[in-house]
């Protein structure tokens, strides 16, 4: 299959194209190159002939109708975001303008590519979510594929309006989608703004530890290329107008998390031991969800997928990648925001 990928130089869509290329598939990665983006996450492929890179905006339909044209994808997976829940709070209007309008440019281009080909029935547009979009959960119970939409933060708000245009695009013009919603991924390459690697990152320079509240905020952590083999699986052989749960069945509060990674680098980088000394509680995040929890049992009974890494095995494969990539987070550290506590604005 010819999948263009948008979002292919950021955390998870990078993963994506990393591992579809060995999967068989040829991969055409469109990303507007935001800060969040880096082309080092591709470099193990971007020689390989059934790799493209295209450098544009989901919010331009013009450069949208031409790479279509040019390159005749066989699907679409939609991974392009703003994606950082804190610089929502502080700048909502990024995040409405790429998710919301940059994905009905895209089912746009998307349908009109789809109609000048005849409709056929085996193209595929991939929509990736996430399990935000659901709100936030008591002690009990776990979000499936029918909770209703409660989302909370601006990023989760722009996510799930994103979701409803390309449900209505499958309902009103048979645009044949399928449908994902993740809990919070981890593992190699996440930016370095994001809770995991700032641990990481803070423990290893001797930094405060900011954990937010009381970190018993719970999540349902997946590694990221257990994600990416998941969202492969469903864009080869997902229902048409289905959406599936994705997650790890790892629930942590994220104080556990944080004590996790610092045993681990107890051990893998015994300077600095014991780094849980590290552990500084700062103000809670406004609208910050108690907790996720994914039940993942749909992708699992229907397309026979399920996660192939622990969460200690997955952390501990994180914390040795960080340590032997220096160079790699280094350079993304110099970027705007990067280090800074946002999100305090609401
Ligand atoms: N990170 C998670 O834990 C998680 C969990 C579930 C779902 N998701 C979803 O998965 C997708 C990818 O998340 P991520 O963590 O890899 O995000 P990311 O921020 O690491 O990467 C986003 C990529 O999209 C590109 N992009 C942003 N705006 C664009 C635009 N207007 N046009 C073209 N490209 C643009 C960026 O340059 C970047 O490469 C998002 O849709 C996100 O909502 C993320």
């Amino acid at each position: 299959m010819k999948i263009l990928i948008t979002g292919g130089a950021g955390f998870i869509g990078s993963a994506v194209v990393r591992a579809a290329i060995p999967r068989g598939h040829q991969v055409v990665n469109l990303d507007a190159l935001t800060y969040a983006a880096c082309l080092d996450n591709v470099a193990s492929v971007a020689d390989d002939p059934g790799y493209a890179f295209e450098q544009a905006d989901i919010r331009d339909r013009a450069a949208l109708d031409r790479i279509f044209a040019e390159h005749q994808p066989d699907a679409v997976m939609h991974l392009a975001a703003e994606s950082h829940v804190d610089r929502s709070i502080d700048g909502p209007g990024d995040f409405i303008a790429t998710n919301i309008n940059g994905t009905y440019e895209m089912l746009e281009a998307a349908r009109a590519y789809w109609t000048r080909k005849g409709k056929p029935g085996d193209f595929r547009f991939h929509h990736i979510s996430t399990d935000e979009v659901f709100g936030t959960l008591g002690d009990e119970g776990k979000f499936t594929e029918d909770t209703p939409y409660a989302p909370n933060s601006p990023y989760s708000a722009s996510k799930a309006a994103s979701d409803h245009l390309v449900r209505a695009w499958h309902e009103t013009y048979g645009l044949p989608v399928v449908m994902t919603n993740c809990s919070n991924n981890y593992g190699p390459f996440h930016f370095p703004e994001k809770l995991i690697p700032v641990v990481i990152l803070n423990a290893l320079a001797g930094r405060p530890i900011p954990v937010y509240g009381q970190g018993t905020n719970v999540r349902d952590w997946l590694f990221v290329e257990d994600h990416a083999q998941a969202l492969l699986t469903v864009v080869e052989k997902g229902a048409l107008g289905r959406s599936y749960n994705i997650g790890g069945n790892n629930e942590a509060a994220n104080i556990d998390i944080v004590r996790k990674i610092c045993a681990i680098l107890d051990q893998r980088h015994p300077e600095g031991a014991p780094h849980d000394k590290l552990i500084s509680f700062v103000a809670d995040r406004p609208g910050h969800d108690f907790r996720y929890a994914i039940d993942a049992s749909r992708i699992r009974d229907e397309l026979g997928w399920q996660p192939s890494v622990t969460l200690d095995q997955g952390l501990e494969q994180t914390v040795d990648w960080y340590l032997a990539n220096k160079t790699w987070w280094q350079n993304l550290q110099q970027r705007h925001g990067v280090g800074e506590r946002l999100g305090l604005k609401g």
